[in-house]
């Protein structure tokens, strides 16, 4: 196993509010699991393109079960009474161009707009860049604006192709993207 294994950062949200940021484990499957059935229909439907009413135990092992080299995933983090709760994911799968990326994220709703899904992504670049990914691309519902803005904020140099009610979106990971969190 790679480094990103251990991967663990806590970082702070606009609010102050303190998550931890870090590495998908096999034995996250009751904590994934909560993570997706605390998701609106309207964001399992943006996530997964279509409607999902559960995931299934190799939906499960396929998520939570990574070599981080070609599948990285992380998760977003709070603790509440000393009970740890995934309240955001991310993680991206090398494609057959080892050099790009698919990235997908879920934010609980009742934590969007706050930033987690601008953190995972700047984390989950820099572990790319590490590995020799220079490029992240999505297919994000043409009308996700949340998404769209995400990437569109991120200092990443995007492209985007409109076909069908979708965009495919691309990042160039190569520059280092002026930190847009500030
Ligand atoms: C898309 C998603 C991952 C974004 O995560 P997030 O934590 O909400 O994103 P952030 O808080 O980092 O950024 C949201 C940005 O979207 C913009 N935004 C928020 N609400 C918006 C709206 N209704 N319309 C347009 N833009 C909006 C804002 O610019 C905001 O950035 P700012 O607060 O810095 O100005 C999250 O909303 C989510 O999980 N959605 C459901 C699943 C999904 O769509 N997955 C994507 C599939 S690839």
């Amino acid at each position: 196993m790679s480094e990103p294994f251990i991967y663990s950062i806590t970082e702070a949200l606009r609010d102050g509010t303190r998550i931890l940021i870090r590495a998908i484990r096999p034995e996250d499957k009751p904590l994934l699991l909560k993570h997706f059935h605390s998701l609106s229909e309207r964001s399992i439907y943006y996530r997964f393109f279509g409607h999902k009413r559960s995931l299934e135990q190799a939906d499960l092992r396929g998520l939570t079960e990574l070599d981080f080299v070609n599948h990285v995933g992380l998760a977003a983090t709070i603790e509440t009474e000393g009970t740890e709760r995934f309240i955001g994911v991310g993680r991206y799968l090398r494609g057959v161009d080892e050099a790009a990326a698919e990235v997908a994220f879920a934010v609980l709703d009742e934590f969007q707009g706050r930033g987690i899904g601008t953190i995972l992504l700047h984390h989950l670049a820099q572990i790319a860049r590490r590995q020799g990914i220079n490029k992240f691309a999505a297919y994000v519902m043409g009308d996700n604006h949340q998404m769209l803005e995400v990437f569109a904020n991120s200092g990443f140099r995007t492209h985007d192709r409109y076909d069908a009610g979708t965009v495919r979106v691309t990042l160039d990971l190569a520059d280092s993207p002026k930190d847009s969190r500030q």
